[in-house]
């Protein structure tokens, strides 16, 4: 059973589709951590009434950038992780991190990567007027968003839409990708080169979710 270890800042929504993923046996995997970087994180409920363990590490109690993230590498390795997740996580992570996960280290944004960067990317896509939008399951490297992008998955933007409703068509889709990336992981399915990640066994179209209303 793979042991995940999930980083989350706030509300947990995409934690949470994961746990309803291994609680409805989609996922064959444990999460044996959540960290956190707020201590008002809604995620910290969630652990805890699915009984998870949770540790609130404070970034400004740490001298550095650097042993802030070889902390949290230290906690997640003696707990045998196998897997992070970047749930929400709204830091750009160390190198610590990274190092000690190479590879093993998902994120998800709210946009098509590589458009809209970032931390806005739903209100960016909106600004820039595009018609299509959606969401990137990547691994993560030491950029900003840039790492091998595993999944993704489009929905249309309307006229009408604000950054809130195009946000929540997005955040439906963010919770059937991010499962669906943990689990091709799981398998032992996914195989990097360079910037691809090539799935085994892959049918073609398994890691490019395009939602009903575009179809
Ligand atoms: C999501 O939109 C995700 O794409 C982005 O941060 C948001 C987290 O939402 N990285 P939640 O905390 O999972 O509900």
């Amino acid at each position: 059973m793979l042991k995940i270890g999930v980083l989350a800042s706030g509300r947990g929504s995409n934690f949470q589709a994961i746990i309803d993923s291994i609680k409805n046996g989609y996922l064959n995997a444990e999460v044996i951590l959540l960290v956190t970087d707020n201590r008002d994180a809604y995620a910290i409920q969630r652990a805890r009434d699915n009984n998870i363990a949770d540790l609130f590490l404070e970034p400004a109690d740490f001298k550095d950038k650097e042993s802030y993230y070889r902390r949290i590498a230290d906690e997640l390795l003696t707990r045998g992780v196998e897997l992070v997740i970047l749930a929400g996580f709204m830091r750009l992570v160390g190198k610590p991190l990274i190092d000690a996960f190479p590879l093993r280290i998902m994120n998800i944004h709210p946009a098509l990567l590589p458009s809209f960067k970032g931390l806005h990317g739903q209100r960016d896509a909106l600004a820039y007027g595009t018609k299509i939008s959606g969401c990137t399951v990547h691994f993560v490297d030491e950029g900003m968003d840039t790492g091998p992008i595993i999944a993704q998955a489009a929905v249309p933007v309307y006229s009408d839409d604000r950054e809130e409703s195009l946000s929540a068509r997005i955040l439906k889709e963010e919770h059937k990708i991010f499962p669906y990336a943990i689990r091709l992981f799981s398998e032992g399915r996914l195989r990097v080169q360079g910037r691809s990640v090539f799935i085994e066994g892959e049918t073609g179209k398994e890691t490019c979710l395009i939602s009903p209303e575009l179809t």
